[in-house]
This record gives structure tokens, C-alpha cells and sequence, in this order.
């Protein structure tokens, strides 16, 4: 359209300029031409945490925040969480389309077939001491992961590429598992590539002595859809710095480590174990006025609550909470879920979160169900960053083929020092530096 374009006077110099408009926004680079003067390097946008900027074009997710509308190459979250195996739903992300029966077939076998794991990551992973948290475990066995194939760094090679794809969601469960069963001092299990993803994680957990560990259908069918909900989100943080540091064609391995410890994060992956100290804390019902006072007097944060573009009920959680009640008929009910639904009711009526659009997010419940199956609370992220692999994955080759791709490089505003001269080390005299 002719007219979609934006015309901006900068008041310095009263000159105008045209910028075109595209998708509901402007390129930041074409402000640049905006000069106060012959010297001036241009206007810049000034956007820390990327309030409003877009990093990227995706085809991969689509959220709507204030509608709470999430979909997967189009396909509503609800439906493929419905219908669909985590394994489908990995290669629908990671190829745009669902696959045929053969498609699918082949796909869980070549997955299944690099669930193992080097024997010397094995024993490499056995040099963590007992009580590490399993997130830094994971994260230092991924970034370890390259060590063992350097081929990974042939990022310009589309097979090459694939390869590693497979590579590493085949062996995340298989490193996650070893990671909880070292904190416990069990033996390690072997993958079995016959049990479908869900269910040979499982197996992986929990088996102990007897000759054949069979998973509860309900619980691995639970653990596939929260698998589901967490494939992909489109550019939050961990997303964000998995594009970042792949634009400097790290290989995928170092790439996935780095997106971990962002997950890790409070305020992001982390979340999940932060609800469920909260709820520790809180114990009973007759104890959260108290503390919801204490949130709306900025001295706490209701953990689970909130996102930066949510502004409307979190999808995931709606279908979480259903999973929910399907886990406790198996498991007995978590006294904590009446806690959780208690402190939502309440939150949901008070005036601060109204006001500030807090919702449950996919955080809230979720480790209510994953401490019913008999995770302990730091199991959590890393049953998070299992699935959001998948989603790194396919945002880091979508993000290598982008022609607008180029190593990712924010600019800052210097409000430092102006240039001064040096004083020599004897002529400083005493002062107290205030550190950030
Ligand atoms: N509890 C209490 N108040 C909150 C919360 C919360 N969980 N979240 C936001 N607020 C308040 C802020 O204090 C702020 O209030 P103010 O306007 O009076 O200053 C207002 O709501 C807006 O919050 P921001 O911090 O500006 O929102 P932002 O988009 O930057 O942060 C975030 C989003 C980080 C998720 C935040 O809501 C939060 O910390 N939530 C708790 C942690 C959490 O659950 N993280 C998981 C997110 S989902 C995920 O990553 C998988």
C-alpha cells in the first residue's frame, strides 16, 4: 500500500523524512538518516529488554498477549496438545508442516536411535558433586556435547545442521536423567529406543530393580503435553539468547548451553521452582492474605504470576490445570494445588494484579503436577528445557538461513566519563569508589 509509510519532522532541524512502514513496523536503521548536523551519527531507538522492538521475522510461533492466543506454525496450542505426540510436535516446529505416518515413524526412530550418550560424557558427568543443582549439570554436559562432536561448528552445512538437531533432542532426557540419577547415587539407564519419548525419559528416572520398568500411561501421556506446551515461545529470553549467541556461529551445543542458563533464571525457567518454595512457605490457605500484602507492598513477587506479553490468561496454564486433576487421579491430590487455585482466586479479585494484568503463567502449576509425579522442585527447569530445546533448535536454523541475519550487536548511550587525562598511580588520591 502506497500510504504505509511514516512520516517523522525532527523538531532540531525542522526537516521531514519519510520511512516506510512494514508489518506494523519501522526498520531502526532508517532513522538513522535523522541528523542534527553534518558530525551527528543519527537518531537510534533506545529499547532496553526489548519492550517494543522486534529482533527477527519467525514463522515458527505465534502469540497473541492480550487475547492469550498461542499457536505452533499456525495450529492452536490447544489442539496439538489434544492430539499430538512431543515428537510430532517437534518436527512440525522444526520443518513448518505435521508429518505423514512414515514422516513420524522415521522421525522417532532417528531420534530414539541418538538418545545414548559417549561413555566419557558419562563419567565426565560423574566429576559433579552430589548435590549439584541439575541445571548446571545439564547445562556444563550440553556445552561438553561439543567437545565430542566438532562437526557441529560446520553451522553453513544444512545436514550437518540437522544432525545436531537430532543429536541433541535425542540426548537431552538421556543427560537429564543421568543428572538426577547421580544427585541420588543410582545407577545410570540406558536409553531404550523401543518406548516413545515420554515414556523411555521415564524409564531412564525411575527404574529401578525390576526387570521391566512400565510407565503409568496417564503420567507419561501428562509429561508428553507439558512437553508440548514448553516447545516453543517465540523470543523470550532464553530463545533470545540462543539467536544471539548463534549469530556469532557458536556451534548448537555451546549455543543450547547458553540458552539453559538463561532459562535457569527466576524469572524465567526458574520460575516453576520458585512456586513451589513459595507455596512451601505459605503452607495453608489462612496464611495468603498475609502474604499477597506483602506482594502488593513490593517486598515479595507472587512467583508464577505475570509476562511481559501475556496480558491476558496464560493458554498453557488453562490446559495445565486440566492436566492437573488427570495426574492427581493417578498420583493422590498435591495439597498444594488448593493452595495454588486459593492464592489465584484471590490474586485474580485484587485490584494490583488487575490493574496490572497478572495472570497464572505456565509456571504456576506446573510444578505442582511434575512434584506429584516425584520430581523434587530443582527438577523442574530441566523439565522445561527438555522440550524448549526443540524450539531453540528451530529458531537457531531459522535464524541461520535469515538473509537479515547478521551477528547480533546492540547499540548503547555512553553516559560515562568524557575523555580526561590519565593520572599517574601516586598522584590518586583517596577516595571511595561507589560500585554498582
Ligand atoms: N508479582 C507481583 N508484582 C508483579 C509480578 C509478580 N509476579 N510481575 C509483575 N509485577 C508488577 C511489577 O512490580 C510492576 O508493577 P509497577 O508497575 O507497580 O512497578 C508491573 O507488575 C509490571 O511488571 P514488569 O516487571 O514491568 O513486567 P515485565 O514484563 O518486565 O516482567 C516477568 C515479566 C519477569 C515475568 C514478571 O511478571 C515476573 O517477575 N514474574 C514472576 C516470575 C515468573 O513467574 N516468571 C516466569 C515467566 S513465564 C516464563 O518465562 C516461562
Amino acid at each position: 500500500m502506497d500510504n504505509e509509510t511514516l512520516t517523522i519532522t525532527d523538531n532540531r532541524t525542522n526537516q521531514t523524512y519519510t520511512v516506510p512502514i512494514y508489518r506494523g513496523s519501522i526498520r531502526a536503521m532508517d532513522l538513522r538518516q535523522i541528523k542534527n548536523g553534518a558530525d551527528d551519527f543519527g537518531l537510534m531507538t533506545y529499547d532496553p529488554a526489548f519492550m517494543n522492538t522486534a529482533s527477527c521475522q519467525s514463522a515458527i510461533t505465534y502469540l497473541d498477549g492480550e487475547k492469550g492466543i498461542l499457536r505452533y506454525r499456525g495450529y492452536p496450542i490447544e489442539e496439538l496438545a489434544e492430539d499430538c505426540s512431543f515428537l510430532e510436535v517437534a518436527y512440525l516446529l522444526l520443518n513448518g508442516e505435521l508429518p505423514t505416518q512414515d514422516e513420524l515413524d522415521n522421525w522417532n526412530h532417528e531420534v530414539m536411535r541418538h538418545t545414548m550418550i559417549h561413555e566419557n560424557l558419562k563419567k565426565f558427568m560423574d566429576g559433579f558433586h552430589h548435590d549439584a543443582h541439575p541445571m548446571g549439570v545439564l547445562m556444563g554436559s550440553v556445552a561438553a556435547l561439543s567437545t565430542f562432536y566438532p562437526d557441529a561448528r560446520n553451522i553453513s552445512d544444512a545436514k550437518c545442521r540437522r544432525k545436531q538437531v537430532v543429536r541433541l533432542i535425542g540426548k537431552m532426557p538421556t543427560l537429564a536423567a543421568y543428572a538426577y540419577r547421580h544427585r541420588l547415587g543410582l545407577p545410570y539407564i540406558y536409553p531404550d529406543p523401543e518406548l516413545c519419548y515420554a515414556k523411555n525419559y521415564m524409564n531412564m528416572l525411575w527404574k529401578r530393580t525390576e526387570p521391566k520398568y512400565v510407565a503409568n500411561p496417564v503420567l507419561a501421556r501428562a509429561l508428553e503435553v507439558l512437553f508440548i506446551l514448553h516447545a516453543d515461545h517465540e523470543q523470550n529470553c532464553s530463545t533470545s539468547v540462543m539467536r544471539a549467541v548463534g549469530s556469532s556461529h557458536a556451534d548448537p551445543y555451546a549455543t543450547t548451553a547458553a540458552a539453559i542458563a538463561a532459562l535457569w533464571g527466576p524469572l524465567h525457567g526458574g520460575a516453576n521452582e520458585e512456586v513451589l518454595r513459595m507455596l512451601d512457605e505459605i503452607g495453608s490457605n489462612d496464611r495468603i492474605p498475609a502474604f499477597i500484602e506483602q506482594v502488593k507492598q513490593g517486598k515479595r513477587k507472587l512467583m508464577g504470576f505475570g509476562h511481559r506479553v501475556y496480558k491476558n490468561y496464560d493458554p498453557r496454564a488453562r490446559i495445565i490445570k486440566r492436566v492437573a486433576e488427570e495426574v492427581f487421579q493417578v498420583t493422590g491430590r498435591n495439597p498444594k494445588i488448593d493452595i495454588a487455585l486459593e492464592l489465584e482466586r484471590i490474586a485474580l479479585s485484587d485490584e494490583y494484579f488487575i490493574q496490572r494484568k497478572l495472570y497464572p503463567n505456565v509456571d504456576f502449576y506446573s510444578g505442582i503436577i511434575y512434584q506429584a509425579m516425584g520430581f523434587t522442585p530443582d527438577q523442574f527447569t530441566v523439565l522445561f528445557g527438555i522440550p524448549r530445546t526443540v524450539g531453540w533448535l528451530a529458531q537457531w536454523q531459522e535464524m541461520l538461513v535469515d538473509t537479515d541475519k547478521k551477528i547480533a550487536r546492540p547499540r548503547q548511550i555512553y553516559i560515562g566519563e568524557d575523555a580526561r587525562n590519565f593520572v599517574p598511580l601516586t598522584q590518586r588520591g583517596k577516595r571511595q569508589l561507589v560500585t554498582a
